[in-house]
């Protein structure tokens, strides 16, 4: 059904029905093309000048530019620089500049419709339309208006800091005001250890949310207050990858989204893969041929190497596999990494009797994970949790790669199955996700229910 799914949807793209075009950030009547490399630090000397923010009496003086679905990722070093990403319609962008307003929340100012901000600092970016609100894959509704999602970078922060940030444009800013603003609300994010910190880092890991917005929606004020460094996510964020869904994922994770980077990779239901990487902006690896890119990446935040990979077809996971090797191999001979870890939507053992282990992952990814002595792969697909024993050359043994499947962030269940490598399935077919701990030497993580009233499993390993 996927493949044939997919065939249906290809010529609707290359049929130019989607548009794929950007925008420069300060002429926006013109619809020219742009880098994305073009992000850049700007400040000009009125702002700078200026250390308080005064509210003015809206946010938005074109409401349909309110900025939506914002999101942070990293693209560089995690402790210096933050991406932040949001959508506008594409209307009323005449004088649109996509900029970002941000101060450590030491200077800013926690909350509160003013904003303290001791050094006035705002970035620029650029902005790609590539989509509309489309109805279904059959229909792509030519007349339907379109959205863009805006990109910016921020750079030359502070490791390990608190943040806070808004999103979206203003034309000016004078005697301590913006002036013509479409701001989002303030939103807080904290960037990540400095390479080689061996301080706690905590990571929520999740995926396969399908049909599940409103599960997200049930549990996401409380999911947003586990203290986390980041937030990562395996894949199949919504059914067909139509924007609707993707608008509909967006706002159930936006109380997440809006305190916590979220790093992800690419599932089998991302049918439409522009609107996946086109909404996620993510590390270019220079090792990956260039159809590859953001299909595959690496960052290290403190000790911890966290490796992304494009799991969705047999050639796709063969093409990767030369750079999976140099990357492991790096943080294998890099003192400052402890941990590496490494997640894909199809997991390498699956005893679940719905998609079960995958085949190609096994022949080109196992071995280099057994080579290079990854200490946790993660995976989804399969709508359940498990987690083998230590496994290596098809048996257990007492330190080696441990395999975990959780899939079913709030999508319907599968049924929990039983192998020769499997540590833990028992839990039934309920949804979960897991909260990852690393500090120094030690790694532990606890996965639990949906509704967090469960835990499934905790499990820890020391160096
Ligand atoms: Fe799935
Ligand atoms: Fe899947």
């Amino acid at each position: 059904m996927h493949a044939l799914l997919r065939i249906a949807v290809v010529p609707l793209l290359l049929s130019g029905c989607l548009q794929t075009k950007t925008a420069t950030s300060n002429a926006a009547s013109d619809v020219v093309s742009s880098d994305a490399a073009d992000v850049a630090l700007a400040a000009d000397v009125s702002e700078q000048a200026l250390v308080a923010v005064t509210a003015p009496a809206s946010w938005l003086t074109h409401p349909e530019n309110t900025p939506k679905a914002i999101h942070t990722t990293w693209q560089h070093d995690p402790a210096t620089t933050l991406t932040v990403q949001w959508t506008t319609a594409a209307t009323e962008l005449a004088g649109y500049t996509p900029k970002v307003w941000f101060g450590p929340e030491a200077e800013a100012g926690k909350d509160g419709a003013t904003q303290q901000f001791g050094a006035a600092r705002f970035a620029t970016g650029t902005g790609e339309m590539y989509y509309q609100t489309i109805i279904d894959m059959n229909d792509l509704a030519p007349d339907a208006p379109h959205y863009i999602t805006w990109t910016v970078e921020l750079t030359g922060l502070t490791p390990d800091t608190p943040y806070v940030f808004r999103a979206g444009t203003w034309s000016d800013f004078k005697a301590g005001a913006f002036t013509a603003p479409d701001l989002s609300d303030v939103q807080h994010v904290r960037t990540g250890l400095a390479k080689g910190s061996r301080q706690k880092i905590t990571a929520v890991l999740a995926g396969d949310s399908r049909n599940g917005a409103d599960g997200i929606r049930a549990n996401a004020q409380r999911l947003a207050a586990i203290d986390a460094s980041l937030w990562v996510f395996n894949g199949d964020f919504n059914e067909t990858g139509v924007q609707e869904q993707w608008d509909d994922w967006f706002d159930a994770m936006q109380p997440i989204l809006s305190k916590h980077p979220l790093m992800p990779v690419q599932g089998n239901h991302e049918f439409f893969p522009p609107t996946y990487y086109g909404q996620f902006a993510l590390p270019v690896e220079a090792g990956l041929a260039p159809e590859y890119k953001e299909h595959a990446w690496s960052l290290t935040i403190g000790n911890l190497h966290l490796i992304g990979l494009d799991s969705t077809q047999d050639s796709v996971v063969q093409d990767q596999s030369t750079w999976l090797e140099a990357d492991l191999q790096a943080a294998r001979a890099d003192k400052d990494i402890d941990w590496i870890i490494a997640m894909m939507h199809h997991p390498a053992y699956s005893s679940c009797t719905n998609h079960g282990s995958t085949d190609r992952v096994q022949k080109y990814w196992v071995p280099l994970f057994e080579k290079y002595d990854v200490d946790l792969i993660f995976a989804g697909h399969d709508h359940d949790y498990e987690r083998s024993w230590p496994w290596r050359a098809n048996k257990k043994v007492d330190a080696g790669p441990v395999y975990v499947v959780a899939g079913g962030f709030y999508a319907d269940g599968y049924t929990n199955g039983k192998d020769v490598w499997t540590a833990t399935s028992s839990h039934g077919n309920k949804s979960n996700y897991v909260v990852l701990n690393v500090e120094g030497k030690s790694l532990s993580f606890t996965a639990f229910s949906g509704d967090g009233s469960e835990t499934l499993d905790t499990y820890s390993l020391k160096k």
